[in-house]
């Protein structure tokens, strides 16, 4: 099938697809004295109205152009971090599904695949989604406590996470980029996750589908939940892309 094509309006240019667009973004601290920790972005879509679910999923606000943006920045990232209420709603499995992709990472001297990550307070893991059963997928959890793994066939390790012992969101990433060897970073949410990233000061960048539509009322969380920022977080556009009614935001956040 057709790769979609965008209309890339900043910066000003011209038809372009999400593969070529993601291929030329650089994905690191600029300054040289970078954070230790992975360089994070965070990709969304929302309704006009900003909801980021509707009927319980994403997927009813996505269009064709936002799940190429998708897919091809999971193929540039080192690790995919996701919250369990996502992982659990979207019935999560492998990261890379399609092997023509995972073949561009091999000859890119990528990992086949990602990593997957999720962090959870409670140790309540959804075992039963694919991403657990498959034998191929490697997966970091962070929690307060080694989870119980029974049956599980995927490879899974423990980074601790526990605010109350001193392991914080931000220990956990450093672990992550350390012992993990992970320098970029994709969150794909969920809001609740995305929240606490942001409080945290570790999201770098915001890709941000704007979808034509409007959701209404409650009718799904908004892009980010939990207490407000102390202080406004100030976004810079460095990316836009149009495909018929749709915009494609890419933000940089400062912190
Ligand atoms: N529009 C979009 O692009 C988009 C993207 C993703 C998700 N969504 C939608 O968002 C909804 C799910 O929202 P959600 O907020 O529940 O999802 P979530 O952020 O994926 O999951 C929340 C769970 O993640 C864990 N978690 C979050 N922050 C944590 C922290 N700081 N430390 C440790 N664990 C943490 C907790 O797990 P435990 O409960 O296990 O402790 C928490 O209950 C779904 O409807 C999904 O479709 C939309």
């Amino acid at each position: 099938m057709a790769e979609p094509t965008f209309m890339q309006l900043v910066p000003a240019s011209g038809p372009t697809t999400a593969r070529e667009t993601v291929d030329t973004l650089a994905l690191r601290h600029p300054d040289p004295d970078p954070p230790p920790r992975p360089y994070t972005i965070a990709n969304f879509v929302a309704s006009a109205d900003g909801r980021a679910a509707f009927a319980g999923r994403s997927g009813t606000l996505s269009d064709p152009g936002d799940r190429a943006l998708f897919h091809a920045l999971r193929e540039r990232v080192d690790a995919v971090i996701v919250g369990t209420g996502t992982l659990r709603k979207e019935r999560y499995g492998r990261v890379i599904p399609d092997a023509e992709r995972r073949r561009r990472r091999l000859a890119a001297g990528r990992a086949a695949e990602p990593l997957a990550v999720t962090a959870t307070r409670s140790g309540e893991l959804p075992l039963e989604i694919p991403l657990f059963a498959s034998a191929g997928s490697r997966v970091v959890v962070f929690a307060p406590a080694v989870p119980d793994l029974h049956g599980v066939a995927a490879a899974v390790e423990h980074v601790p996470l526990n605010p109350a012992a001193g392991t914080s969101l931000a220990s956990a990433m450093a672990v992550l980029s350390h012992d993990h060897g992970v320098q970029t970073l994709l969150c794909e949410g969920g809001p609740t996750l995305f929240g606490a990233l942001l409080h945290a000061g570790l999201i770098d960048e915001l890709f941000l589908t704007l979808a034509p539509r409007l959701a209404g009322g409650d009718s799904g969380p908004p892009v980010t939940t939990g207490p407000p920022l102390p202080e406004l977080a100030e976004l810079r556009l460095v990316g836009l892309l149009r495909r018929g009614d749709t915009l494609y935001l890419r933000y940089a956040v400062s912190s």
